[in-house]
């Protein structure tokens, strides 16, 4: 899906729906005072009627009964002008066009949505983000009661070349979202290290990034130990994914997404009950999402050299698994003793940061479905965010609020390292479970080599059990916007 500009005269739009936005207090100017003089005042009297809060949320369609040639009204509340943020246009489009989609409109003309103190630029970025975001679906594996109601084209009407910036960066960063829930989405059957190497191949075909991918042999040859006995349990060997992004005029850096690729976590031979464990094939959010990332790049026209790295691998229990008692050699020197064969998202993590460091990047952000105790410590929407640099820290959280991803920044003490000391090797892969999210990341901090790194435990919100506002239930994409938001803001200021 991808949002339109269309010049000319919005009351004049032969489309199922026109959306028009009205605050609370129910004014009516601009657009939507046209549209009401157009309706003999119906529009104000419905608004009315149907007591229109004008809350950010709320929606009314009302039917214009041949006035117009439209169909039919959605109106979006966009709230009190003061105060209003981006993130509140976001998600008053992305409900309108839910209601307009529900309402069985196929085609949907909007207003311009009111400017906010970020500039034009951002309102429609963001109003466009909600579009694309809301109307998300996955289909691909259904074949009966496919849904009857799809809209096929929106588009705003408006000829300023903001309103078509604005709408263009929405465009990327949202079906970079998108990439990042298709392949959430994915069956583990379908989606397997070497299947996501082939879409990682297919991303960068089509967005002009370079691609390399080590297999298993080529990961023995590297070094990299970890990754290796993470996927010997499985008949799918595993494989690490590089995708390089070089901008087309001079380079003013160079930053590394690293991602969480475990196509399916079984826990391996630490075996996981079996109850809920289908949602172990969204173990791979962390590197969808620096797919998706990496897919938008182009599009955004963005300064800076950027690295994607995504560590795949199917952790599953048999003859050839890796066990308890096992040491492994990582890619950077060090051992490591395994308690439990289901910690193994550090372990493949630990030799891709090891790799990434050696690219030689100003910092790098993982992303990863690291720990239960994430979820435990900050519910399920909130990532915990570990930096070995405040100010990278400060800035993944500003990016993610202005996206209202809820992030929040979590400590890396140093007096808890000692728990992280193996009887045999140099460390362990498990501490015990208080505080399971900051051992986990105190145990990547190992591996990082002196590269300012961040680590996103995204655990939590990486999926989504209920549909929002934004996403249907399922991956939700969670840390692409944020990480482009991060760049964006990096080349502004
Ligand atoms: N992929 C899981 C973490 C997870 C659990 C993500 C639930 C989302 C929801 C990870 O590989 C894992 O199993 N972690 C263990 C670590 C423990 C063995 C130290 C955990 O969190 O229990
Ligand atoms: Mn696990
Ligand atoms: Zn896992």
């Amino acid at each position: 899906m991808q949002v339109e500009i269309q010049s000319g005269n919005l009351v004049e739009q032969t489309v199922d729906a026109l959306v028009l936005g009205v605050a609370p207090g129910r004014a009516l100017d601009g657009d939507a005072a046209v549209v009401d003089e157009r309706l003999l005042g119906a529009l104000k009297q419905a608004l009315e009627d149907n007591e229109f809060s004008g809350k950010v949320g709320s929606t009314l369609v009302i039917p214009t009964l041949g006035q117009i040639p439209a169909k039919r009204i959605v109106v979006t509340g966009t709230g009190d002008a003061q105060g209003r943020r981006a993130q509140d246009l976001t998600r008053a489009w992305g409900r309108a066009a839910r209601a307009a989609r529900e309402s069985g409109a196929r085609t949907v003309a909007s207003a311009a949505p009111p400017t906010v103190a970020d500039g034009l630029v951002a309102s429609f970025r963001a109003a466009t983000e909600g579009v694309v975001l809301a109307l998300y679906r996955f289909l691909a594996y259904r074949t009966v009661d496919l849904p009857n109601k799809e809209v096929d084209a929106f588009a705003f009407v408006d000829a300023r070349a903001d309103a078509h910036t604005g709408i263009e960066i929405g465009n990327a960063i949202a079906q970079g979202t998108c990439v990042a829930r298709d392949l959430g989405n994915m069956p583990p059957d379908i989606l397997y290290p070497e299947t996501l190497a082939l879409r990682a191949q297919e991303i960068a075909l089509a967005n002009d990034l370079s691609c390399i991918i080590y297999d298993r042999e080529a990961l023995e040859k590297m070094g990299a130990a970890a990754i290796v006995a993470v996927g010997k349990g499985s008949e799918r060997d595993p494989r690490l994914i590089h995708l390089t992004y070089k901008p087309r005029g001079e380079s003013r850096g160079t930053i590394a997404f690293v991602g969480k690729g475990i196509t399916f976590d079984t826990g391996g031979m630490s075996l996981k009950p079996g109850g809920g464990m289908e949602e172990m094939k969204f173990d791979m959010c962390g590197g969808g999402a620096v797919l998706g990332a990496m897919s938008a790049l182009p599009a955004l026209d963005l300064p800076y050299t950027v690295h994607g790295i995504v560590a795949g691998a199917e952790n599953m229990p048999s003859g050839t698994a890796y066990r308890p008692g096992d040491i492994l050699h990582t890619l950077n020197g060090k051992t490591i003793e395994i308690i439990s064969t289901d910690a193994e998202g550090r372990l493949v993590l630990a030799d891709a940061l090891t790799y990434t460091s050696r690219l030689g990047v100003d910092a790098m952000i993982d992303l990863a479905t690291l720990t239960g105790a994430s979820v435990v410590a900050l519910g399920d929407e909130g990532t915990s965010v570990f930096s070995s640099d405040d100010a990278l820290a400060d800035e993944i959280l500003g990016a993610a609020r202005w996206n209202a991803e809820l992030m929040w920044h979590m400590p890396l003490w140093e007096e808890y390292k000692k728990q992280l000391k193996g009887s045999y090797a140099d460390l362990r892969n498990s501490g015990g479970r208080p505080g399971g999210a900051i051992f986990a990341a105190l145990f990547l901090q190992e591996f990082i080599e002196g590269t300012p790194w961040a680590h996103l435990d995204i655990a939590g919100p990486a999926w989504n059990t209920k549909e929002t506002d934004l996403a249907p239930a399922g991956a939700s994409g969670h840390g692409v916007r944020t990480l482009l938001t991060l760049l964006m803001n990096r080349a502004a200021g």
